[in-house]
């Protein structure tokens, strides 16, 4: 079993620094065994969305799962998300209800905005910055006031709109959770992450799969006597960030876990971040206004 390890967000909630993805994962089946696989490798954090369609699978399963390895619901941290079609003020309180319902919950421990924009407007349409605004409001007040999410974050938002939001928030987010890997480094969203104590956690730390045979990593990983996967998200955990791969296969998924017992030397970081393709492989929020 793989160990985990811990972050404490600027709000004082503790976070697992691994946990499993679970976009696409869709089928019931697939979706418990892979649960139980995980949580019996050690994995604390499960990672959804309204948009995976998977909350209600989730909510059914986990708590047979849990009792199965005597665990309970605090020793576990959900993340969901605000889907772009709610991305308005008047549905964020009823996307939470019913977030909460579909996982079975009565509260969530990591909320976040899925998508700096709403869904069906023009990218460039300059009302984003208002409807981010208006809903991360509503967010502050459900996280301040009810009990509900015990962390609000953000995800998919470019520093342009991070900083926008920072000039007027009346809470922090705790999390951003955007794509990171060696191809695609983030140098700056991060150093304003860090700046403003936000948590960085990387999404497609695997290239969504497209890097676990790179053979630009191949020495690197044989040095170490791990694997590429292994060596990909070791190097997003060195840089401070936490790491949510997804896998539906128990090798993988075990393996996976594999990451806190080793280190990367400062020349390999390097090695790895001087390789950048600048290679993006998900959603590129840069054209949003
Ligand atoms: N906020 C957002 O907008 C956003 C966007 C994308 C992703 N995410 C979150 O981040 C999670 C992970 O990102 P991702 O799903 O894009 O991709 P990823 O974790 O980078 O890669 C997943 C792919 O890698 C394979 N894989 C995983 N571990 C492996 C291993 N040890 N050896 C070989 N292959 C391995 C998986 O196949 P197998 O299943 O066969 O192992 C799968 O095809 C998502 O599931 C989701 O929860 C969030």
């Amino acid at each position: 079993m793989g160990c985990n390890d811990f972050v404490n967000l600027n709000n004082g909630t503790v976070m697992p620094m691994l946990g499993l993805g679970t976009f696409k994962i869709k089928d019931e089946m697939v979706l418990e065994q892979t649960l139980d696989c995980a949580i019996k490798n050690g994995y604390r954090l499960i990672d959804t969305a309204t948009v995976y369609k998977n909350e209600q699978l989730i909510g059914r399963c986990l708590p047979t799962i849990l009792s199965k390895y005597g665990l309970e619901r605090q020793d576990v941290f959900i993340t969901t998300k605000l889907g772009p079609k709610d991305m308005d003020r008047e549905r964020v309180v009823p996307a939470v209800e019913a977030s909460l319902k579909n996982l079975n919950l009565e509260y969530i421990d990591l909320y976040l905005i899925h998508w700096p924009a709403k869904q069906g407007m023009k990218p460039e349409d300059l009302q984003h910055a208002i409807v981010r605004k208006q809903c991360w409001e509503i967010l502050e007040d459900i996280y301040l006031n009810s009990g509900q999410l015990k962390a609000i974050g953000l995800s998919n938002y470019t520093s342009k709109h991070l900083k926008e939001l920072l000039a007027s928030c009346r809470v922090k987010p705790a999390v951003m959770q955007s794509e990171l890997h060696p191809d695609y480094i983030q140098e700056d969203l991060l150093n304003v992450c860090t700046a403003n104590s936000i948590h960085f956690q990387s999404y497609s730390s695997l290239g969504a799969g497209a890097l676990i045979e790179d053979e630009r990593f191949g020495k690197i990983a044989e040095k170490y006597g791990r694997s590429i996967p292994q060596v990909l998200l070791r190097w997003a955990i060195e840089r401070g960030c936490s790491v949510i791969p997804k896998s539906v296969n128990e090798d993988h998924i075990m393996a996976n876990s594999c990451i806190f017992d080793f280190s990367l030397s400062n020349e390999d970081m390097d090695a790895i971040q001087r390789s950048t393709a600048n290679t993006k492989f998900c959603w590129d929020p840069n054209k949003v206004a």
